[in-house]
């Protein structure tokens, strides 16, 4: 059986269209949620035909009245799998509950070392030689659930935020398909 899978996106959806790219992708892409209305990886995700929830935080009273909403449509695909690429939030009881060990999250840097956001500009504005790019378990804190996998970039002396970027990025597009692939063939535990 197909295994369904969503991804979570507020941002430009580099990551989204990476998985989307991938060869072999060991399950279907039925979902994009994404909670800012006008996100590039709205118009990414219209490209691929993907179904997308778009949704607005602020109209909720809770984390939980909205994630019980994304769990209703998480229900009607039929997605057993979440992973989230650049959405920037935390998630909460509600969905952690429904998807315990079910949520990975890519972050670009070497976790532990800087969470959260900018993690980029931190390595960097902190003069580290080495940062890099993690794929990890969700849980309630902020990039702090079991890393699965990791790949160091290092910082060259002659780098700008952005041409760091770039490298990091190109890192993440092939990690983060290789590590759900594995993931979903049970190689990681
Ligand atoms: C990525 O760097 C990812 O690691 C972080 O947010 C960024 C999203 O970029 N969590 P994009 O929207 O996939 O281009």
């Amino acid at each position: 059986m197909t295994i369904k899978a969503a991804v979570f996106a507020s941002g430009a959806g580099s990551n989204f269209e990476a998985i989307m790219e991938a060869n072999d992708l060991k399950c279907k892409i039925s979902l994009l949620v994404c909670d800012k209305p006008g996100a590039l990886v709205i118009d990414k995700a219209a490209r691929y035909g993907i179904p997308t929830l778009v949704f607005n935080p602020k109209e909720y009273g809770s984390k939980s009245e909205y994630e019980e909403m994304i769990h209703r449509h998480l229900q009607h695909y039929g997605i057993s799998w979440i992973f989230l690429a650049g959405y920037m939030r935390l998630i909460g009881d509600t969905l952690l509950n429904e998807y315990e060990s079910k949520i990975l999250n890519i972050h670009p840097s070497l976790l532990p070392f800087f969470p959260g956001k900018d993690a980029i500009g931190q390595a960097y504005d902190a003069g580290a030689r080495e940062t890099g790019v993690s794929i990890h378990y969700v849980d309630a804190g902020m990039d702090t659930g079991p890393v699965i996998a990791q790949e160091s970039v290092m910082i060259e002396e002659n780098d700008t935020k952005e041409k760091l970027k770039e490298r990091i990025q190109k890192v993440e597009h092939q990690l983060y398909p290789t590590v759900i692939n594995q993931v979903l063939s049970n190689k990681v535990r």
